[in-house]
């Protein structure tokens, strides 16, 4: 065995590792056999289209799913699929659809954000009993530091539901960053931004690689994914169909078909399938005239 020397792309630990996850609703496999890895200062992409399987993918990861087959490691520790262990272990999530909590304060919600650092615990937090009171105190410093490193500082006193729709992504990207991870996962993170919020997002993620935590991001917005990432997978129809940097990624024409919808060479063009349908529809009114309705 070589001893490693350099933190190169190719030596640096690796945080996350996935392996041959499998996740299956019924006779429906969402996610097959994956496999992915992230290593420590990468950004990873991971893009498809709608239903391709990649939420399920993270709930996989976070152990919000158990996976019918296969393995999640983080730092070399294979994971239970517990969400407070995950969260304890070192990956932080935010949610395509955003769960902060909606009556509380800015601060607050990175405060519970917290609780798995602290010892007071989630119930504590959330019911602000006495303990959770002093660690409050120690933790509301930190806290403030991570709503300035977003740029919420100002807010922190507002409810979460009076916050505009970019910032409150922004908050749930706080409130991961509060319980320390070595690795987040953002879920759509500029779903429902304009672009200036889109491209300060950009900048944010950056920002978060060079703490040193790595990142897993599902984004649609392709501009955003390819400036930003060091590696892009991607899921179609639950199975990882391509995997390399931005540049190979985007030079991939079954990427740009399966994703993109574009028509590549081989694959019926839009107007074969117009003349299909067109036939179909005509078949399908010639059988209701000519029929014998018995
Ligand atoms: N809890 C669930 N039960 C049954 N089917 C599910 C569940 N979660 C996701 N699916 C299905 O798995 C597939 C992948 O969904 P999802 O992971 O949300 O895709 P993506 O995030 O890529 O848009 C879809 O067909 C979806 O309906
Ligand atoms: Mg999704």
């Amino acid at each position: 065995m070589t001893t490693q020397t350099a933190q190169t792309p190719q030596t640096a630990q690796t945080v996350l590792e996935a392996r041959d996850v499998t996740m299956r609703f019924g006779g429906l496999t969402a996610v097959r056999s994956v496999d992915l890895t992230v290593r420590e200062g990468e950004i990873v992409g991971l893009i498809g289209p709608n239903g391709a399987g990649k939420t399920t993918f993270f709930n996989c990861l976070t152990g919000l799913y158990v996976p019918t087959e296969g393995t999640v490691a983080y730092k070399g520790t294979v994971l239970p699929p517990k969400p407070h262990l995950v969260t304890q272990a070192g990956i932080a999530r935010t949610f395509q659809n955003i769960r902060l909590f909606a009556n509380m304060t800015v601060l607050e919600n990175v405060l519970v954000g917290r609780h798995t650092r602290t010892k007071e615990g989630l119930w504590s937090a959330l019911l602000r009993g006495p303990g959770f009171k002093k660690a409050e105190r120690a933790s509301e410093e930190r806290a403030m530091e991570l709503l300035e490193f977003i740029g919420l500082e100002h807010k922190r006193d507002h409810l979460a539901r009076n916050l505009p729709y970019g910032e409150q992504r922004k908050l749930e990207i706080a409130r991961a960053l509060a319980s320390d991870p070595g690795l987040l996962l953002l879920d759509e993170p500029t779903a429902g931004m304009n672009p200036q919020e889109t491209r300060a997002t950009e900048e944010l993620v950056f920002a978060i690689r060079d703490k040193g935590i790595a990142v897993l991001v599902i984004e649609h917005d392709m501009r955003f994914i390819f400036n930003l990432c060091d590696r892009v997978a991607v899921l179609v129809q639950g199975e990882k169909l391509v995997e390399g940097t931005s540049d190979v990624v985007q030079g991939d024409e079954r990427v740009v078909a399966a994703y993109l919808g574009t028509p590549f060479e081989g694959a019926p063009e839009d107007t074969a399938l117009a003349e299909v349908q067109a036939a179909e529809a005509q078949a399908a009114t010639d059988s209701t005239t000519e029929g014998d309705n018995q």
